[in-house]
């Protein structure tokens, strides 16, 4: 056995105690959250075959999908029973050593698409690749080309996530870390990372602004259904902040929720409500470590992937948060069990039916309201 993993073992065990002799509930068991309803079990998996990790889901002006992005770097089109998935676009053009479906160390050549969204007058399809940066691929799919890779003299690390608006012409986008790439995301909540960027992309004069910087794990990115504010979730943080982008505090920043737990992808639904996927619950040892950073920097030394990432969530499941335009939590849908669904990071309201995505699983979930 790695000697690393028994360090890592012997930690979070001897965390464990320190943490159960001020505490009477298990440490590592995700916080329950009043109201919820446990119902996502019901879900029925739409499986991505051949391919993990559909992290963000999106469908064109036609209705026609979803698209997703996956691990080894595609993004596919859900083309019906019959035909299946299909692929639609790649972000790389060096993809002869891109096989596998889940090989994180080959993320930087392969490319990892993460947020989509289809510019709805041109249909082009716009995306934030974790390695690649900000592309752009036409209606026809195919190889994305090159929008953005830098903003003020800095390159993009690890975008994530956007959001369009047509009105203004322009892309919103975050950039979740200057330090660390995306196969290091539990290094960014464990260190305690704040470089995190929001950024605003513009279509007609192709410049890159950085509206906020120091940001904790900038993650989700969707705009309100007037315009008026941007939400942008601070995962580390379990926060939902709001930038207001018109009226008299435009340029401000505020806390629009609170989140029992570390929010992926937002997704604005057509009434103008929220939709957060929460990746996990907060556990109270994720609580801890988060208030005390020398454990999670001491964690991060030790362990693996799959130990940090236990050290978080023991026990999978899935959590959906429905939040109104002023920020109240509406509705929780859970599988607290994670029988059906596990670890979502982004949720698509279309039709009555919330369509999950997950950055890790082998799946999309759909679920009829
Ligand atoms: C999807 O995958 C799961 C697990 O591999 C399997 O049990 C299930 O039958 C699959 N569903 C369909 C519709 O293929
Ligand atoms: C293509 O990717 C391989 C790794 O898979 C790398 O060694 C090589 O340098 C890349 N080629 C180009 C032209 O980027």
């Amino acid at each position: 056995m790695n000697s690393n993993i028994i360090l890592s073992a012997t930690f979070l065990v001897l965390s464990a105690i320190i943490f159960t002799l001020f505490n009477s509930q298990n440490p590592f068991s995700p916080v329950p959250i009043p109201g919820s309803k446990n119902n996502l079990h019901a879900a029925k998996l739409l499986n991505v075959t051949g391919a993990v990790g559909p992290e963000s889901l999106v469908f064109d002006s036609n209705g026609d999908g979803p698209y997703t992005g996956v691990a080894d770097g595609r993004i596919l089109k859900w083309e019906g029973e019959e035909r299946g998935w299909t692929q639609f676009a790649v972000t790389s053009s060096n993809r002869s050593n891109c096989v596998h479906p889940f090989a994180p160390e080959l993320e930087h050549v392969c490319g990892r698409p993460l947020g989509l969204k289809f510019d709805k007058k041109s249909g082009d399809l716009y995306i934030a690749d974790a390695y690649l940066g900000l592309k752009v691929v036409g209606p026809a799919g195919g190889l994305a080309t090159q929008v953005a890779t830098e903003a003020e003299g800095q390159p993009f690390h690890f975008t994530n996530d956007m959001d369009i608006s047509e009105d203004e012409d322009v892309i919103y986008f975050t950039d979740s870390s200057t330090v660390y790439r995306r196969r290091q995301f539990m290094l960014v909540l464990l260190s305690g990372d704040k470089t995190g960027r929001l950024m605003k992309y513009d279509k007609s004069t192709k410049e890159v602004k950085v509206l906020l910087s120091g940001l904790a794990f900038p993650n989700g990115v969707a705009l309100s259904k007037d315009g008026s504010f941007l939400l942008v979730a601070e995962t580390s943080t379990c926060k939902i902040l709001r930038l207001w982008l018109r009226g008299p505090n435009a340029g401000q920043v505020d806390t629009f929720a609170v989140l029992p737990g570390f929010p992926d992808n937002v997704r604005r639904n057509s009434e103008g409500q929220f939709w957060v996927a929460l990746h996990a619950k907060e556990t109270p040892f994720a609580k801890w470590m988060s208030s005390n950073l020398w454990a999670g920097k001491a964690l991060s030394k030790l362990g693996n992937f799959k130990w940090l990432h236990a050290s978080l969530a023991m026990k999978p499941h899935a959590a959906a948060i429905k939040l109104s335009d002023e920020g109240e939590i509406l509705e929780v849908l859970e599988d607290c069990e994670g029988k059906t669904l596990k670890f979502i990071s982004e949720i698509e309201e279309k039709d009555g039916k919330l369509w999950m995505a997950s950055v890790l699983m082998p799946y999309i979930g759909v679920y009829n309201l």
